[in-house]
């Protein structure tokens, strides 16, 4: 039995149009560079909107600083493509010129799990553009939490004990862990607040392995002013023990709402689609998430299969639209536009200087 590990790193290194896809010479820069590396068992390049995923499978481990390395040449390659091309923000994701061993704080969102490869191993990555890391809160509590979304906590023995949840804290740098079922109400308290706590991590009671790992990275605190959104990705195992494939899909059939649509600074609802509908159009938006899921066999990625590119999900789309449309008439009010605090763009400052005089005290 070889022990695999699946990262999936990604950057927004450039947009076509403005932030709404990625140019398909990126794509294949991509593929070109990973190709020529002898570190990787196999690779699958993906995109959602502006986003060009790296999903790789290797013998290294997690924070490989040769995988790390690799995925930021590529990036580096793809961005040069970007700049003949002139495409929109070519290398905004990439923070720093000089790599230092991780991109971890670097820009990159980045997903790692190792795992003993089972005797069938399908997983899924999902990918979201225009939100957050906290966006996969809610799903990932249901895919492990909620037996109303996942008949296996009742009625599987393997999934019967429960599952422990990783959380950080994305302010003070914090990680917790609360044991499922019984510290349900605890984990609510904080997974309820996506802006600051995200799922890191789910593990099986049962057999101790990783179920679940996700990108937690959030740009705008790294590098202390707005260079675009974080669009987290998320690795999910499933079957024998862990989420039946469409239990991990379920969830996503009633679209939550999430930040990051328009200018970082508006909620919309999580659209699932497929490949081919993941480009945020209307208002940069609204916010989409696709799943690919592969079968892994000896480290090759049978697959994708494009999961959501499913008529079962064209009513959470309809839905998800009618919420659109109902949210944006609200313009520039809350709570479409995030409260102020939580906007990646402002002109309060500014104003507020220039108005300051204006503001009297209320005498009562
Ligand atoms: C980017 C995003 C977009 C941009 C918007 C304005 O992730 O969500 O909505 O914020 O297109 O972009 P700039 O300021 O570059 O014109
Ligand atoms: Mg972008
Ligand atoms: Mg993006």
């Amino acid at each position: 039995m070889s022990r695999i590990t699946l990262s999936v790193i990604k950057a927004d290194v450039g947009g076509w149009v403005g932030h709404t896809s990625v140019h398909p010479q990126l794509i294949s820069k991509a593929e070109q560079v990973l190709s020529e590396s002898s570190l990787l068992k196999d690779f699958h390049v993906a995109y959602v909107g502006d986003d060009v995923n790296l999903i790789m499978t290797h013998e290294l481990g997690v924070d490989s600083t040769e995988i790390h390395q690799l995925a930021w040449d590529t990036f580096l390659a793809c961005t040069e493509v970007a700049k003949e091309l002139k495409l929109y923000g070519a290398g905004q994701d990439l923070l720093s010129d000089a790599f230092s061993g991780n991109v971890k704080g670097m820009g990159p969102g980045v997903a790692e799990m190792e795992f003993e490869e089972r005797k069938a191993e399908p997983v899924i990555v999902f990918m979201a553009d225009k939100t957050e890391p906290g966006a996969w809160n809610l799903p990932l509590y249901k895919m492990f939490a909620d037996p109303f979304n996942t008949i296996g906590l009742v009625i599987d023995p393997k999934m019967h004990r429960g599952f422990v949840m990783e959380v950080h804290d994305l302010i003070e740098h914090k990680s917790v862990k609360f044991s499922l079922p019984e510290e349900l109400y605890d984990l609510l308290v904080f997974i309820g607040a996506p802006g600051r706590y995200a799922v890191k991590a789910v593990y099986s009671k049962t057999t101790g392995d990783i179920a679940a790992a996700c990108s937690t990275q959030r740009l705008n605190l790294m590098a202390g002013r707005y260079v675009g959104k974080d669009d987290p990705v998320c690795i999910v195992r499933c079957q024998s023990g862990l989420p039946a494939v469409g239990e991990a899909v379920e969830p996503f059939a009633n679209p939550h709402l999430v930040a990051g649509w328009m200018r970082g600074s508006h909620v919309g609802p999580l659209m699932p689609v497929s490949v081919e509908d993941s480009h945020p159009t209307r208002f940069d938006g609204p916010p989409r998430v696709i799943a690919l899921g592969f079968q892994i066999a000896n480290g090759k990625l049978i697959g994708p299969r494009d999961l959501f590119a499913d008529v079962s999900y064209d009513r959470a789309r309809q839905k998800a639209l009618e919420i659109a449309d109902y949210l944006r008439r609200l313009g520039p009010f809350e709570p479409h536009r995030l409260p102020l605090e939580d906007m990646e763009y402002t002109t309060m400052p500014e104003v507020m200087e220039r108005l300051k005089e204006r503001f009297k005290p209320i005498e009562d």
